[in-house]
């Protein structure tokens, strides 16, 4: 199997070799597939920079997700069989012709979902489900806070809030995208590089106050969110993107930003501040990964979620579509096909 492998730490252009690879055992409760795509997430940048402490060291083939046809299963797997189009999350190992993923890990796709929406479904839409469905609830009515609204988890978050029959609040870091997440359903479109956003909550929502924030950013963004939670509110934190590409002595400095809570003050507000890794709950409760990946599929093929595709590369790009990710030009997902 030829697979991208990450040879080198830093710039994108340098970083990846095609390589043949020896295929994989494939073991009873696994599936082997044959990728046609594999989707690219912010996490393989700060992999690529040698800022992710989960990364596997080098020569490693990173990557989350892909869709192909399934090659073989394992004599315990049941639920899909050789030859069926699917869907699945990988612990690392996406960049290649062919995967093999923990059972749990893969669904079956129908035909009418493409190749690259499918790919947004899996890490960026599992995310955004186990976010705000499965780790708090979303309330009608609720005022929700959506960071970085215009990236591909805040894409699939806003679809979840508006159909729960929230208020939504996003911000993003161009005119351009916030006319998207306008489009997306985003009621309050908030542009962080010109525009304090805890200013205009202040000045917009209910009491000045939010019940719902999601946040991407860390640092500074969580203190400041923490101060417009209303009684009742949830914080979801699950990036810290602030964090990435800077030095050591930066992301120390940015870690304190975070702040610092004690469990009494959440009390007190009748608060709480929730923290999610998708990749542990791959790795430690693949049930609830099978369940997400489930409903992500089901709500995608019934036309509630909307994946969006920034652009599919060929496999020769990768490098220039790691870029493009890595300065913020991307908005929703991005894919890439063997
Ligand atoms: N915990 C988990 O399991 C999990 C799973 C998936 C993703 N994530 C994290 O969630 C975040 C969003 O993921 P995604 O897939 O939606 O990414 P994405 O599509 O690449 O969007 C990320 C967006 O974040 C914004 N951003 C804000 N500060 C940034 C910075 N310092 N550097 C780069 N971008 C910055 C940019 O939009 P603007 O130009 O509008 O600022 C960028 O386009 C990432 O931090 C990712 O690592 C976590």
């Amino acid at each position: 199997m030829k697979a991208a492998v990450l040879i080198r730490f830093g710039n994108a252009q340098n970083a990846f070799e095609l390589r043949e690879l020896p295929e994989l055992p494939c073991k009873p409760d696994e599936v082997r597939i044959n990728v046609a795509t594999f989707g690219l997430n912010f996490a393989d940048v700060v992999a690529r920079l040698g800022q992710y402490k989960d990364c596997p060291p080098l020569p490693a083939v990173i990557g989350y997700e892909a869709v192909g046809q399934v090659l073989e299963t394992g004599a315990l797997v049941t639920h899909v069989k050789p030859g069926q189009r699917v869907l699945a999350f990988t612990r690392f190992g996406g960049y290649a012709t062919q995967i093999v993923t923990d059972a749990r890990a893969v669904v079956p796709l129908p035909d009418f979902i493409p190749d690259a929406e499918a790919t947004a479904l899996a890490t960026q839409y599992c995310t955004a489900y186990f976010s705000a469905c499965m780790a708090i609830n979303l309330w009608p009515g609720d005022h929700v806070l959506i960071q970085a609204a215009a990236g591909g988890v805040g894409i699939a978050l806003t679809q979840i809030a508006k159909n729960a029959g929230c208020t939504v609040y996003g911000t993003a870091g161009s005119d351009a995208k916030l006319e998207t997440i306008r489009k997306n359903g985003v009621d309050v479109p908030i542009n962080y590089n010109t525009q304090n956003f805890a200013g205009v909550i202040e000045k917009t929502a209910p009491n000045g106050k939010i019940d719902v924030i999601f946040d991407s950013i860390g640092g500074q963004s969580v203190r400041q969110g923490m101060k417009l939670l209303n009684a009742g509110g949830r914080m979801v934190c699950f990036g810290a993107a602030d964090m990435s590409g800077v030095g050591k002595l930066q992301v120390a400095l940015k870690a304190l930003q975070f702040g610092f809570y004690h469990p009494v003050q959440f009390m007190l507000r009748s608060a709480s501040l929730t923290g999610v890794s998708m990749l542990r709950i791959a790795e430690d409760k693949p049930n609830i990964l099978q369940h997400c990946l489930q409903e992500v599929v089901q709500k995608a093929a019934e036309g509630q979620f909307k994946p969006k595709v920034h652009g599919v590369y060929p496999i020769h790009q990768l490098w220039q579509a790691h870029e493009t990710l890595q300065h913020r030009g991307t908005i929703g997902k991005v894919a890439i096909q063997w």
